[in-house]
C-alpha cells in the first residue's frame, strides 16, 4: 500500500488538484490551519510530532482545512517526506483497525520545503506555498520549532517576518531546553519577544500533556476526600520520581551540555510539583491556573547544595552483555562530570507545606522505567492497633501513588485486616488501574498539547514568569556544582542509582518508594 500511495502522491502537482483529491471544497469561505514542523527531518518530528498529528487527524480533531509542512535544510521532496512520515505512523488508537485509508488521506496533506533556518528568503518561499494551499481563506499558522536551541531565534525571526499569517493567528511552539540557567533563559525570552508576543509563544513541557498529570487537578479539586488532607498536617513527604532503564543513547551531545537536573527536574518534575502543591485556582482558565503555579514556585526555597546528590552511570556487564558507561558515548568528553542521576530535597515555605520535604529523584540507565508521584501520609495518631496488639501489628503509613507511566494507575495503600479469625493487618492497595478500568487507549502527550496549541488553549504551556521562577530555584546550585566541579557518584548501568540518594532521603526521615 505504501508503494501505491507513493505513486499516487507523486502524481499530485498543484494545490488545487491536491485539494480536490483530498476532498476539499476550496471555495468554501472558512479558515485554514497550516502546521509547519521546523526541523522535520529530526528525531522528535519523526518520533512524536507527525504521529501525534496523524492521531489527531484520525480522531477527527483537526480542523477541516489543514496542511502540514515539514521544513528543514535536508533536501527532500513531498513524496520523500510522506514516505519518511508513513514509516512512523501507527494505528495507535485502535490496533484492530486498519488505518491505511486514513493514513493516505493524512499523508496527502503533508508537504515539504527545504530551507535554511536563518533565511528570510527561504521562509518567504514557504509562505508562498502555504498561501497556495490556503486558497485565500483566513490563514492560521502554527510553527513547531523542533530544532536545537541555538537556532530557535533565527527560525523565529524568519518565520515571523516572512511567513506569519496576514489575516489569522500565528503561534509558535518552542521545545525545551529554554536556556541553561536564569540568565540564558531570560535572554531567550527577551529575544523571542522581539518577534512574538507572549500569547504567541507556546513553551512545551510534554509532561503537562500526560494523562495522569492532567488528572492531578481533577483528583485534588473534585474529590472531597483528598483536598482536606493535602497539607503539612497530614502529608509527611512527597516524592517525584523519574527513571529510565536506558542511557543517553544518541543524545549524549545534547545531554552533556545540560545534565539530568536541567533535562528532567527543572521542568518535568517541577511542573508536576507545582500542580500538586498549588492552591485552588479561581477558575480553570489558563491564566488562573498559571498564576497559582507561579505563586507556589515563588514560595519555594532555592535548592541548596547539601540537599542534592548527583550520580553518573558507569559500564556494567550482566548476562554476557556489557552496558556502556555515560562517557563511552563518543559525543561525551571522557572526563565529563555531567550528572545522569540526581536526587534533591526541596521545600515550599508557605502555610500549607512548611517543613514537608518534596523529594525528587531522576536518573538514566537505572533498573526500571517509571514516572511516579508518591505521597506518604503521617502516622495514625494514637495508633490503637499497635497499642492493643503489640508491634507485630505495626501499621504502615498510608501512601498514595500516582503512576504517570508506564501502566498508568492511582493507588492508595491502606492497612487492612487479613480475613480470618485472628487479628492480622496487612497493607493492601485500593487500585485504580487504568488499563483495567478504561478501554480507550491513552493519547500521547504531544497529541493533547498540539491540539491545545491549535485551539489556543494555553493552560498546559509554560508562561515566562513560571519559567523565571523555575530557573531561580535551580540556577544557584547548578552554578555551584559546576564551579566546584562536584564529582558525581558512579553507579552501574541498570542499578538503583547511587546510595547517596538514600542518605539524603534518610536525613529527612524518608524512604524512597
Ligand atoms: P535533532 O538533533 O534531531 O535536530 C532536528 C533537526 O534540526 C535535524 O534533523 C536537523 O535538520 C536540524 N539540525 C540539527 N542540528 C543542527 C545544527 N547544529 N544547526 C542547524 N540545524 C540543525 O533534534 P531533535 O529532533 O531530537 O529535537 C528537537 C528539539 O526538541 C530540540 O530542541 C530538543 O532539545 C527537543 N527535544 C527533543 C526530544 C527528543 O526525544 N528527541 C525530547 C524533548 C525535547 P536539517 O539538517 O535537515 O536541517
Ligand atoms: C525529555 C528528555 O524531555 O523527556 C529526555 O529530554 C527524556 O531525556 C524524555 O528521555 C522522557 O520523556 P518520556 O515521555 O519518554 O517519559
Amino acid at each position: 500500500p505504501i508503494e501505491k500511495l507513493k505513486s499516487e502522491l507523486l502524481s499530485v502537482t498543484s494545490s488545487n488538484e491536491w485539494d480536490e483529491k483530498a476532498g476539499f471544497d476550496i471555495n468554501e469561505n472558512e479558515s485554514t490551519v497550516s502546521i509547519t514542523v521546523v526541523g522535520a527531518s529530526g528525531d522528535l518530528a519523526k518520533k512524536k510530532i507527525f504521529p501525534a498529528l496523524f492521531a489527531l487527524y484520525y480522531e477527527g480533531c483537526l480542523p477541516k482545512h489543514f496542511t502540514v509542512y515539514g521544513y528543514a535544510r535536508s533536501k527532500m521532496t513531498d513524496a520523500e517526506l510522506r514516505n519518511m512520515v508513513s514509516k512512523t505512523l501507527t494505528c495507535r488508537i485502535d490496533k484492530r483497525e486498519n488505518c491505511g485509508e486514513k493514513m493516505e488521506e493524512f499523508l496527502k496533506r503533508c508537504f515539504y520545503h527545504s530551507g535554511q533556518y536563518d533565511s528570510e528568503e527561504n521562509f518567504a518561499q514557504l509562505d508562498n506555498k502555504l498561501k497556495e494551499h490556503e486558497g485565500g481563506k483566513v490563514s492560521n499558522r502554527l510553527f513547531y520549532l523542533s530544532i536545537p536551541p541555538n537556532i530557535f531565534i533565527d527560525a523565529v525571526k524568519c518565520a515571523s517576518s516572512s511567513a506569519s499569517s496576514g489575516n489569522g493567528w500565528t503561534r509558535v511552539i518552542v521545545e525545551k531546553p529554554f536556556g541553561r540557567d536564569s540568565d540564558s533563559s531570560a535572554a531567550l525570552t527577551k529575544s523571542l519577544k522581539q518577534y512574538l508576543t507572549e500569547d504567541q509563544i507556546f513553551r512545551i513541557d510534554h509532561y503537562l500533556g500526560k494523562e495522569l498529570v492532567e488528572n492531578l487537578s481533577v483528583l485534588r479539586f473534585s474529590n472531597l476526600i483528598f483536598e482536606p488532607l493535602w497539607s503539612r498536617q497530614y502529608i509527611r513527604n512527597v516524592q517525584l520520581i523519574f527513571s529510565e532503564d536506558f542511557g543517553t543513547e544518541g543524545r549524549g551531545g545534547y545531554f552533556d551540555h545540560y545534565g539530568i537536573i536541567r533535562d528532567i527536574m527543572q521542568n518535568h518534575l517541577l511542573q508536576i510539583l507545582a500542580l500538586f502543591a498549588m492552591e485552588t485556582p479561581v477558575s480553570l482558565d489558563a491564566e488562573d491556573i498559571r498564576n497559582e503555579k507561579v505563586k507556589v514556585l515563588r514560595s519555594m526555597r532555592p535548592l541548596q547544595l547539601e540537599d542534592v546528590v548527583i550520580g553518573q552511570y558507569k559500564s556494567h556487564s550482566k548476562g554476557g552483555v556489557t552496558y556502556p558507561a555515560y562517557t563511552d558515548d563518543k559525543t561525551v568528553p571522557k572526563d565529563s562530570l555531567t550528572p545522569t542521576f540526581a536526587a534533591a530535597a526541596l521545600f515550599i515555605d508557605n502555610a500549607r507545606w512548611d517543613g514537608v520535604p518534596f523529594l525528587m529523584k531522576a536518573g538514566k540507565a537505572l533498573h526500571n522505567k517509571r514516572a511516579e508521584i508518591r505521597v506518604q501520609f503521617r502516622h495514625v495518631p494514637g495508633n490503637l492497633y499497635n497499642r492493643n496488639f503489640g508491634t507485630d501489628l505495626d501499621q504502615a503509613t498510608n501512601e498514595l501513588v500516582i503512576r504517570v507511566q508506564p501502566d498508568e494507575a492511582i493507588y492508595l495503600k491502606i492497612n487492612n485486616k487479613v480475613p480470618g479469625l485472628g487479628m492480622r493487618l496487612d497493607c493492601s492497595n485500593l487500585n485504580l488501574h487504568y488499563a483495567a478500568r478504561y478501554s480507550k487507549e491513552i493519547p500521547d502527550a504531544y497529541e493533547r498539547l498540539l491540539l491545545d496549541a491549535i485551539e489556543g488553549e494555553r493552560r498546559l504551556f509554560i508562561r515566562s514568569d513560571e519559567l523565571d521562577a523555575a530557573w531561580s530555584l535551580f540556577t544557584p546550585v547548578l552554578a555551584e556544582l559546576e564551579e566546584k566541579k562536584i564529582m558525581p557518584e558512579y553507579y552501574p548501568y541498570g542499578s538503583r542509582g547511587p546510595v547517596g540518594a538514600h542518605y539524603l532521603a534518610a536525613r529527612y526521615n524518608v524512604r524512597w518508594g
